[in-house]
């Protein structure tokens, strides 16, 4: 007998705020598609440096079966393979979630994701299982437990069969030339959403590690005045290798964003279009082994989010875009986010240029017919986009 993918396990907190979205009846299947990746992994192609028919061709040539989407010209994708059965083999390596999530869909385990290597030898076949003892793969050991103890960094687990299998993409040579980037389809649509053009003034006030700044350049064929903006070190230099990378031209500056309009007061309604990609819950992002956010966490999240469309809101020139996005599904980031910024920053609910998912919630905010909305148990993963407008 082996074992098949777990159902994740979540909080009270995230459960009640999934049944203030979801009814009853269909509030199980969401959860069980939160514990499952998408059926499709998608990747960009960068458009600056390769057509997508030649990317795809290389892509095939590797083996891999690559495919268009049917949305968006830049958009491809390879099926997820899975789930396989795991065998049963008597040793475990425990693992931290990051670990457990990634292993999941079939990278190794390296040492500093390894919470328990407890009685295992080098060359040893091992179940690798989360935090919570949810098997998540299955591989052969390349350390004794004693070096796993005593070293810092190191391959800890050679993973044989994941329960989802993905293409190693970011070792292929599309990945390294810059050719693709790894993103899903409802973040793309983000910055199709936000409709920038050459010569226009269009920021990203929370930009790392630069998905959705990329494409802005991408999608103005380096044609506009591009600036992005992040609070961490780490994303900041993250940005800057991605844009380097993919050959993308837009400034990149560490700051804390909620305050740009008093330390960056030349950019206070100047820009053309302002793009809010703030850091939310997460619940969308799959698969998903576990998430115990508490209810204070959540409302926290929200709070901060306010911070940053408030800004928007200044920074943006009157007629100007204001795109909001979370990989997540709460109704308070999603609608009650739009709720804030029409009630309290006066901006207004705009029709999108395309939508692919479903419309917003009703009854929290008017017009929310014009949002979109991704369901993980619909399009294999959650997702919100409000495009607001600064009144003339
Ligand atoms: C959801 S991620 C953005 C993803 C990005 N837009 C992309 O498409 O690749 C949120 C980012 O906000 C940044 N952040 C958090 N608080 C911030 C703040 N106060 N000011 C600026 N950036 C912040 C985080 O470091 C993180 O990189």
């Amino acid at each position: 007998m082996g074992t098949g993918p777990p159902e994740p396990l979540l909080s009270d907190a995230i459960i009640d705020a999934l049944a203030e979205v979801y009814p009853p009846g269909e509030l199980g299947e969401v959860i069980k598609a939160l514990g499952k990746p998408g059926p499709r992994y998608y990747m960009r192609v960068n458009t600056l440096k390769a057509d997508t028919g030649t990317v795809i061709d290389r892509l095939r040539e590797r083996g891999l079966d690559a495919r268009k989407d049917e949305h968006l010209p830049e958009a491809i994708y390879v099926p997820v393979r899975g789930p396989f059965e795991l065998p049963e083999v008597e040793k475990e390596v425990v693992v931290d979630k990051f670990t457990a999530e990634s292993a999941m869909m079939g990278s190794n385990v390296y040492v500093p994701g390894v919470l328990s290597f407890r009685g295992v030898r080098r060359c040893d076949e091992v179940l690798v299982v989360s935090e919570l003892g949810q098997p998540v793969a299955f591989g052969i050991a390349r350390m004794d437990e004693h070096e796993v103890l005593s070293a810092r960094k190191g391959l800890a687990v050679e993973v044989l069969r994941p329960l989802y299998e993905l293409p190693p993409i970011r070792e292929l040579k599309e990945f390294k030339e810059g050719l693709i980037y790894p993103q899903s389809l409802p973040s793309m649509l983000a910055s199709r959403v936000l409709e920038p053009e050459p010569g226009e003034l269009v920021l990203d006030v929370a930009c790392g590690p630069g998905g959705k700044l990329s494409h802005i350049c991408q999608l103005t064929s380096n044609g506009a005045r591009v600036i992005g903006f992040d609070r961490s070190k780490r994303k900041v230099a993250e940005t800057r290798e991605v844009l380097s990378r993919l050959g993308c031209e837009a400034a990149v500056v560490r700051a804390d964003s909620r305050y740009l309009d008093l330390d960056v007061p030349s950019l206070v309604e100047r820009a053309d279009r302002v793009l809010v990609d703030p850091p939310c819950s997460a619940l969308g992002v799959l698969p998903k082994l576990f998430d115990l956010k508490d209810r204070r966490e959540l409302a926290s999240l929200a709070e901060y989010q306010k911070q940053f469309i408030k800004v928007a809101a200044k920074l943006v020139r009157p007629g100007g875009v204001v795109v909001y996005s979370v990989c997540t599904m709460t109704a308070r980031e999603c609608e009650g986010i739009v709720s804030f910024a029409v009630e309290e920053c006066g901006l207004e609910v705009d029709e999108q240029p395309i939508y692919i998912g479903s419309r917003g919630l009703p009854g929290l905010v008017e017009r929310a017919e014009l949002l979109q909305r991704f369901h993980p148990h619909l399009h294999g993963s959650g997702y919100f986009i409000a495009r607001l407008v600064r009144p003339r």
